[in-house]
């Protein structure tokens, strides 16, 4: 098996090949970046009904005040959001690990396609992640490449297929409520995007030793315009709201919609994209299915609204400037606010 000098390092590695009762240093988190007992404050995140005619009230109630929202009724099948929990966990979880390097993303190249650990741009201060990850390049379909997705489990490419096809369904679905929502035409924010562009990552959060010290993703907002996550039944995700870190608690057959940067520029802060984390715990490992839909890197996005409250941004300098410097929570839409 040739697994060459670039290959990624992986929190499955440690995982599986110390037995070890700590983490090693490049994951420990600097004191205030460690996860905190939440405190009980009876805050929920909203659920909203897509059944029928929506109530725009409340979209425009969960996009100010959360930035997140869980969707129900959204019309995916129960099916095919359990299909790719379970292929993800087998890829995971079943695969040999020489088997999944076969699909290793380039560790050089921020959000290349594949099986990776590693999200920012590489320097030697940077805390790593307790996370690895397989992402997939779905739209347009000029990017889809199935043939460098996993072949086992042998319906693997079909699922995320179908899965990739049905979130973007409801992505637009969801973009034209949100539209609406602000008095303009329904198709505002998806003529706004040009092309739009699709992936989906899978995220592997392995139990970890010591889960006081480490994140599993660190504190960040998505960078596009929205994206639609699910989760198993291990609890993790965590949103920021006024101030106190909220878990958001896994609701098997709900879809959590989540605010992205480009959508808080656009809707000239009206709607704020939702600062969140995810957080490890020492029992189970946690999987989750995150599907990004965004611009176009030539394409510039500009507040629909005057006068404007952010700088217009070109989407792919905007990319490249989020993975060198990392997210570090909301610093680099804050940084573009007038
Ligand atoms: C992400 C993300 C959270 C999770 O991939 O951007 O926020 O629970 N994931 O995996
Ligand atoms: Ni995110």
């Amino acid at each position: 098996m040739e697994v060459s000098g670039a290959a990624p390092m992986l929190v499955q590695s440690i995982t599986q090949n110390d037995v070890k009762s700590s983490v090693p240093p490049q994951y420990i988190q600097p004191q205030e970046h460690r996860p905190t007992t939440t405190t009980a404050t009876g805050h929920k995140i909203p659920t909203i009904d897509l059944a029928g005619d929506t109530d725009l009230t409340q979209i425009t109630k969960a996009c100010s005040d959360w930035g997140a929202f869980n969707v129900i009724n959204h019309g995916v099948s129960v099916q095919l959001l359990d299909d790719i929990r379970k292929v993800g966990s087998l890829f995971f979880e079943e695969l040999p690990m020489a088997e999944r390097l076969r699909y290793a993303c380039d560790p050089n190249s921020p959000a290349s396609e594949g099986y990776g650990s590693r999200m920012l741009v590489a320097t030697d201060d940077a805390v790593l992640d307790w996370r690895d990850y397989f992402d997939h390049h779905t739209f347009p379909l000029s990017r889809r490449n199935t043939s460098r997705w996993p072949h086992l489990p042998s319906n693997y490419r079909e699922v995320v297929e179908e899965y990739s096809n049905q979130m973007k369904h409801l992505a637009q679905k969801i973009l034209g409520l949100i539209s609406t929502s602000l008095e303009l035409p329904s198709s505002f924010i998806e003529d706004a995007m040009g092309e739009l562009y699709q992936n989906i990552t899978i995220s592997y959060y392995p139990a970890c030793p010591q889960p006081e010290l480490t994140l599993g993703l660190q504190s960040h907002s998505d960078m596009g315009f929205i994206t639609l996550l699910i989760q198993d039944n291990v609890a993790g995700l965590q949103v920021s709201k006024d101030g106190e870190w909220i878990t958001v608690d896994p609701v098997s057959h709900a879809i959590l919609v989540i605010l992205g940067d480009q959508t808080e520029i656009i809707t000239n802060g009206i709607y704020k994209s939702s600062q969140h984390r995810a957080i490890t715990n020492a029992d189970k490992p946690r999987l989750s299915v995150a599907t990004f839909h965004d611009p176009a890197k030539t394409t510039t996005v500009t507040p629909a609204f005057k006068p404007h409250r952010y700088h217009p941004v070109l989407y792919g300098d905007y990319v490249s400037s989020w993975y060198t410097r990392g997210p570090n929570g909301k610093r680099n839409i804050d940084a573009l606010l007038i």
